[in-house]
């Protein structure tokens, strides 16, 4: 986030991209931390790699420039040009040594890119272009140097100094300041470089690894959060196991340190050997994480640490590549949770999310393809596209290739280029020349934007099932008439009884490439249409579509519902029972729904009282609610939003009343009996016991809801329990008298000094239909309310205005414009925070004729704010330009 000085500032192609015409092959760092400025002293070994080059240009923003140095003499100012993002050098030859002297204000640093300083402790986020607010530097992910960091800072201030590799060197200086010195081994680019200054707390443990080296692993915090860090120690450890077994992959340094930082843009960052993270993606303890909270840092701590071989050891040759890391670390870190916990309920929360939210953006103005092709501001492509979208297109080469091919082509991937900066055409070549699959068709998901639409028509005819597939991927800025995809599809065969039908080859005729699988049948999609015949069949088969959501598409299949609702309670495969619910779900708040949900639900529930596996309690809890309504925006083509907001709160009373005794007798037999644990079955219990309690307070009288809601309140153990109380005094907040204000009023008084127990607070309040935009600006003003840190902005006003659709699509414009003015204010402070904020008014075609003139009227005055950083630039003008 820089400041727009003039009025369009130019995008990055990467059309334009060139090799570095120098190289850096080391860079020795000293800071020299003070209150008032740290001064940064860094020398440079650059060498030469373009024989006609002679000049090398560095990235520098917002730096004071001290002096520079060539080869021991000190530069004039004549010798060298600066400006404000850059300093050059001219008349260059093979070889030199650059020393430059840099000051930097950390204190000042509100952006959170660069080094700046969380409560009492110094530390840094580079990723992506945040180096080059600490030095000037090539501050490109294809320069890779060995790095060496030496921190001066006052020894009781900060006793703990570290930053990336090993440490070298500690010794106190004449003056009583304290310097330390660490080295890393490995070449990497600057956005893998950290720092950290304070006075921590650390959990320490050992990992030995499979060839007998033994690991020191340090989690450092501030010392009152550091008994929340055993969970996250846990889970390193089984990352480090998981890896070695899942990618072969062993650690390569002598320590892993992670430090929790309160103050983060993001979730967490994988710099080499010193991981840098947000306190809600490490901090875990019974009363201050809700089982979600758990999973995210199970999924966090294990993202991070596998980034240290896809991401670090093999890094991307520019950003344009981005996904190359992140889409295949999130495919990774899913791989784990699902082997940690339940596969289908992983991918099913996967699939709910990738629905709601990057199918949304995949549809919107700011719709981009896998591998972008231009950006302004880097910072906003870290989407749901890169991540999400990314890990999918990894999966599907999983797929496609199977388990042990998928496998070789990784080992391949990591040992060809290790040490290297590389592109997703690199890991889709070793894909291709392990397997032998042509994968060139298949190199379209990285281009191509938009989620693809299945069209399957379905005939049974003398006893043979015809399938006929048309595909089509919609029409994205910049882009139209796509040519199709290679798109695996994963199907089955289901008799009347629920039993698999095994297909044998002779069976199956089609266009396509069709294998049998043991888990069913793989067709690989690769014609606009493809037609699928199975012959032989005695009586029609129930096809259970898309097993395991083998592609990101959507699919329009025209079938009975009945099938669907056979399909919900008997598949085989877990996704696609709660997929076939969904799409029951979807025809309903569509108008034309012919099944009756709420007897369905009802079955499901009298079942979910008899269950005892952790597996199937989760897959019930998934099935047991109606999906959201941001998941239901998005499935609809035209929707109203009271509309659908009416019909879901008609649907869960439906459900309550309905089945008032289930939700009983669920409630009694989820109750928590012992001492809290955060593993799957516990979980399973607690998220039902949730369910049964919201459903309950639905069907009750306010006076009987009221009694189990504080009953529950009271007798919880743990944050889940706590929250499920509160959300439902929320929902009657109108009709419980003081109940809802005096578990608030207790809850806060109880956790004030935990932050991110008071997220949740503010969090919930944020997405409750009874906390109008007046009460949101309450909260606002709350002592508790600072909007310089990212999770508390974000628990107000990303909660408000993506979770409560009354208010925030209030038809007086009051949602809109509260989310308007906390963008405008926050762009000052934290441009990346405030261009993130803006994404759902960017989904402005969604919605009505009024609601979209109110939108865009917030666009463009945020497009027209004096001083407007980049990031929100880029995201409010080409939201607009559609
Ligand atoms: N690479 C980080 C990850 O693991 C993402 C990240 C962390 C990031 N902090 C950031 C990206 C700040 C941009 C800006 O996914
Ligand atoms: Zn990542």
């Amino acid at each position: 986030g820089t400041t727009v000085q003039d009025a369009s500032p130019q995008a990055i192609l990467l059309a334009d991209y060139q090799a570095p015409s120098y190289t850096t092959d080391s860079v020795d760092l000293t800071f020299e931390l003070h209150d008032t400025a740290t001064q940064v002293t860094s020398v440079l070994s650059v060498r030469r790699q373009d024989p006609q080059a002679t000049t090398l240009r560095l990235d520098g923003e917002h730096l004071e420039l001290v002096s520079v140095e060539l080869d021991g003499r000190t530069l004039s100012d004549n010798e060298y040009q600066v400006d404000a993002s850059s300093l050059t050098l001219a008349g260059l030859e093979e070889e030199h040594q650059i020393r430059i002297v840099t000051r930097i204000h950390p204190d000042k640093n509100t952006a959170l890119e660069g080094l700046y300083r969380s409560s009492q402790m110094y530390c840094t986020q580079c990723e992506a272009q945040g180096f080059r607010r600490i030095t000037y530097y090539q501050d490109r992910p294809d320069v890779l140097a060995r790095f060496s960091t030496t921190i001066i800072a006052d020894g009781a201030q900060f006793p703990t100094l570290l930053s990336n590799g090993n440490m070298e060197a500690a010794t106190t200086l004449a003056d009583g300041r304290r310097q330390v010195t660490w080295r890393d081994p490995f070449p990497k680019p600057a956005y893998l470089f950290a720092l950290v200054a304070g006075d921590l707390a650390v959990l320490e443990d050992t990992y030995v690894t499979g060839s007998g080296r033994s690991i020191d692993l340090k989690i450092f915090s501030e010392p009152h959060n550091i008994g929340q860090c055993d969970y996250a120690m846990d889970v390193l450890k089984r990352s480090m196991a998981w890896d070695e077994e899942a990618f072969g992959r062993e650690y390569d340094l002598d320590i892993y340190m992670i430090v929790a930082v309160e103050d983060f843009n993001m979730g967490a960052m994988e710099n080499k050997g010193l991981n840098i993270f947000n306190t809600s993606c490490v901090l875990a303890s019974p009363d201050t994480a809700t089982d979600a909270a758990y999973l995210r840092v199970e999924a966090v701590v294990a993202h991070e640490y596998f980034h240290n071989w896809s991401g670090n050891r093999v890094t991307c040759r520019d950003w344009f590549q981005l996904s190359l890391k992140e889409g295949f670390t999130v495919f990774r870190d899913a791989e784990f949770s699902g082997d940690m916990n339940s596969r289908a309920v992983k991918r099913i929360e996967d699939v709910g999310f990738l629905r709601s939210v990057q199918f949304a953006e995949d549809a919107g103005p700011l719709a981009h393809s896998v591998r972008p092709d231009s950006y302004i501001e880097i910072s906003n492509f870290y989407t749901t596209t890169i991540y999400e979208k990314g890990a999918e297109v990894v999966r599907m080469y999983h797929t496609l290739l199977g388990p042990e091919l998928f496998r070789a082509g990784s080992d391949l991937y990591f040992d060809r280029f290790d040490g290297q900066a590389v592109t997703t055409d690199d890991f889709c070549a070793v894909m291709q020349e392990v397997s032998g699959i042509d994968l060139n068709q298949f190199k379209r998901w990285y281009e191509q934007a938009g989620t693809p639409e299945l069209t399957v028509t379905e005939t049974f005819v003398d006893g043979s099932l015809r399938l006929q597939i048309d595909q089509r991927c919609p029409d994205t800025p910049g882009q139209s008439n796509k040519p199709p995809l290679h798109i695996p599809l994963r199907l089955g065969l289901l008799d009347e009884n629920g039993a698999e039908l095994e297909c044998d080859v002779g069976a199956v005729t089609s266009d396509a490439e069709t294998a049998v699988r043991t888990d069913g049948l793989l067709v690989q999609l690769k014609a606009a249409r493809t037609v699928v015949e199975i012959a032989g069949l005695d009586t029609k088969p129930v096809v259970s579509f898309l097993r395991g959501f083998s592609a990101p598409v959507r699919v329009a299949y025209a079938r009975p519902a009945q099938e669907l609702a056979f399909l919900a309670v008997q598949d085989t495969d877990g996704f696609v029972r709660w997929d076939a619910l969904q799409t029951l779900w979807i025809e309903h708040f569509d108008g034309h729904g012919s099944v009756d949900l709420v007897a369905l639900v009802g079955e499901l529930a009298a079942q979910a009282a008899t269950l005892s596996s952790a597996e199937a309690m989760q897959l019930a809890a998934q099935m047991l609610v109606v999906p959201e309504a941001n998941y239901v925006f998005e499935q609809l083509s035209e929707f109203d939003v009271d509309g659908v907001l009416d019909a879901r709160d008609a649907a869960l009373s439906a459900i309550a009343s309905a089945h008032r005794g289930s939700w009983q007798q669920l409630y009694d037999k989820t109750v928590s009996t012992s001492a809290f644990q955060p593993d799957g079955l516990s979980m399973a219990r607690r998220a039902l016991n949730n369910i049964a309690l919201a459903y309950l307070v639905r069907a009750e009288s306010a006076n009987t809801a009221a009694t189990l809601i504080r009953a529950h309140f009271d007798g919880a153990d743990n944050l889940t329990a706590r929250r499920g109380a509160l959300q439902a005094a929320l929902s009657r907040a109108d009709e419980l008298g003081q109940l809802t204000e005096n578990l608030l009023s207790e809850f806060y008084a109880r956790w004030k000094d935990e932050a991110l127990v008071i997220d949740l607070w503010f969090n919930l309040q944020a997405q409750a239909d009874s906390t109008t935009v007046e009460r949101a600006c309450a909260l606002a003003e709350h002592e508790a309310f600072n909007a310089q840190n990212p999770n508390r902005a974000r628990s107000l006003y990303a909660a408000f205005a993506m979770f409560n659709h009354r208010r925030f699509h209030a038809l007086d414009g009051s949602g809109y414009d509260f989310l308007g003015t906390a963008i405008a204010e926050l762009d000052n402070i934290n441009p990346q925070l405030a261009a993130r904020l803006a994404t759902p008014l960017t989904r402005w075609q969604r919605y009505d004729a009024r609601r979209q003139g109110l939108m865009r009227g917030v666009l463009q005055a945020l497009a027209g704010k004096a001083d407007i950083s980049k990031d929100l630039y880029e995201i409010a003008t080409k939201s607009l330009a559609v």
